[in-house]
């Protein structure tokens, strides 16, 4: 049997047991601490001496001890301490256990080793509590103490994972977003099936516009652009064009209408930066083209939109859809969009609500052109009219802006000649 004494903690003054570590009967490691003591100036652990095993503790939380103090009896070999409540340090045997901080370190010593993520030293919790935490990787902050003056405990660091842990576990459909998943079901039970596995393009595209759509509070603004002009003088256009193998399609003055318009109203050629508390703004128009594949889709750039003939634009978007089609393009070809256009017009539908391409604030959607009746103040007259779709980050662009906006797009379409002011 094994006395253990209080070493000397360099203090007279008496320190309150704030913590008991261990239990009767318990075997313990060398410089296990066994008690969390705690002075004015500092938090101290009292480590086991040696391994063995505690066979009495004669202190409880609350007491007040001193040096010197019986605090446990141990299963070991000599007596550990002392029990001269003034005996100096350096009588004590050279294995005399220390608290594991130095005794009467201020607090913030004590503190200091701690690793949890932000600065709990405004907190109450031992030098053994605080490893703890650091071990299971645990913000102190975010624990509550049940101990005396709100002190964390071990056994609050304990309740706070096993809650973590639980609520992880009696929550499957939650996924790590925090958002309800599908639950598995088995179709083969309403009829044949077959599984095929989704492209690499096609899972990369479904976790972007995920985010995309979960991020930006989406609006969709529509018009109806009159393109009765425009398609007359592309169709005049055309031969001259095809014979350079050059075909030019309502797509490229989309482009050059959606640049005027952009330079009209630069938050659209916009991104929010990281912080969401700044805009920037870009002095270039790259316009991303969204481009159906064989596997997916994927978004080329036609870079300096405002700086190239609609004959170039015509002829680098031949390019980048064949080149899309024939998965050549690089990282760097889908890279810098300040603005993104989805057409769908080669297909058809009357409108649709395209999922902003982020970081780009908007983006224009198209669909395919039809001829409608438009009143024109005494009749109906037969219109080429254009379906345009806007979609918006309406964290960035009130509504009113973007109605502005697409109004703008559709004047520059129906005259294209504003285009040359
Ligand atoms: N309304 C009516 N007709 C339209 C139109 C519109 N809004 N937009 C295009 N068309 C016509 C074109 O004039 C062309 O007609 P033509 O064959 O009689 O000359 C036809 O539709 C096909 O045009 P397309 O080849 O799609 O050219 P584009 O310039 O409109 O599109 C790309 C360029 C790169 C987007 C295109 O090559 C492509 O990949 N298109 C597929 C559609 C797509 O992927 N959209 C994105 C989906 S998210």
């Amino acid at each position: 049997m094994t006395h253990i004494y209080l070493p000397d903690t360099g203090s007279n003054n008496a320190l309150d047991v704030i913590e008991i570590l261990v239990n009767v009967g318990d075997r313990v490691e060398k410089d296990q601490a066994l008690f969390t003591l705690e002075s004015d100036k500092a938090t101290l652990d009292v480590p086991a001496p040696e391994a063995g095993t505690i066979t009495a503790i004669t202190i409880k939380v609350g007491s007040k001890i001193k040096t010197g103090d019986l605090i446990a009896e141990f299963s070991g070999s000599d007596t550990i301490g002392t029990p001269e409540v003034s005996a100096p340090v350096k009588t004590l045997p050279v294995e005399t256990p220390q608290p594991v901080t130095k005794a009467a370190a201020p607090i913030a010593v004590a503190t200091a080793t701690t690793m949890t993520p932000e600065d709990t030293t405004d907190l109450y919790a031992g030098p053994s509590v605080r490893r703890m935490a650091r071990l299971l990787g645990v913000n102190l902050k975010l624990v509550t103490g049940t101990g005396d003056k709100e002190r964390i405990t071990k056994d609050d660091i304990r309740a706070h994972v096993k809650n973590i842990v639980e609520r992880a576990q009696t929550l499957p459909t939650q996924s790590g977003s925090g958002l309800p998943t599908m639950p598995t079901i088995d179709f083969s039970q309403y009829g044949p099936i077959e599984t095929k596995a989704l492209s690499r393009i096609k899972k990369l595209t479904a976790q972007n516009l995920s985010r995309n759509w979960l991020l930006a509070p989406h609006v969709t603004q529509f018009i109806d652009a009159d393109i009765s002009d425009m398609e007359a003088f592309r169709k005049s256009q055309s031969a001259t064009y095809d014979k350079q193998g050059i075909k030019l399609t309502p797509l490229v003055f989309i482009m050059k209408a959606l640049v005027a318009a952009l330079k009209a109203a630069p938050t659209f050629n916009a991104s929010l930066d990281a912080s969401g508390d700044n805009l920037v703004l870009k002095n270039y128009f790259h316009i991303g083209i969204a481009v159906d594949t064989p596997d997916g889709l994927v978004v080329p750039v036609i870079r300096d939109v405002d700086q190239k003939s609609l004959s170039t634009l015509a002829k680098e978007l031949a390019e980048v859809g064949t080149k899309a089609r024939a998965k050549q393009l690089t990282a760097a070809d889908m890279q810098g969009s300040s603005f993104t256009i989805s057409s769908l017009g080669g297909i058809g539908g009357t409108a649709f609500t395209p999922i902003i391409n982020l970081p780009n604030v908007a983006i224009l959607g198209v669909s395919k052109a039809a001829i409608k009746p438009v009143w024109d103040g005494t009749q109906f007259a037969p219109r080429l009219m254009l379906p345009l779709s806007l979609s918006y980050d309406h964290r960035v662009i009130d509504g009113a802006e973007a109605a502005r906006f697409i109004v703008t797009i559709a004047n520059y379409l129906q005259e294209i000649r504003l285009l040359l002011l």
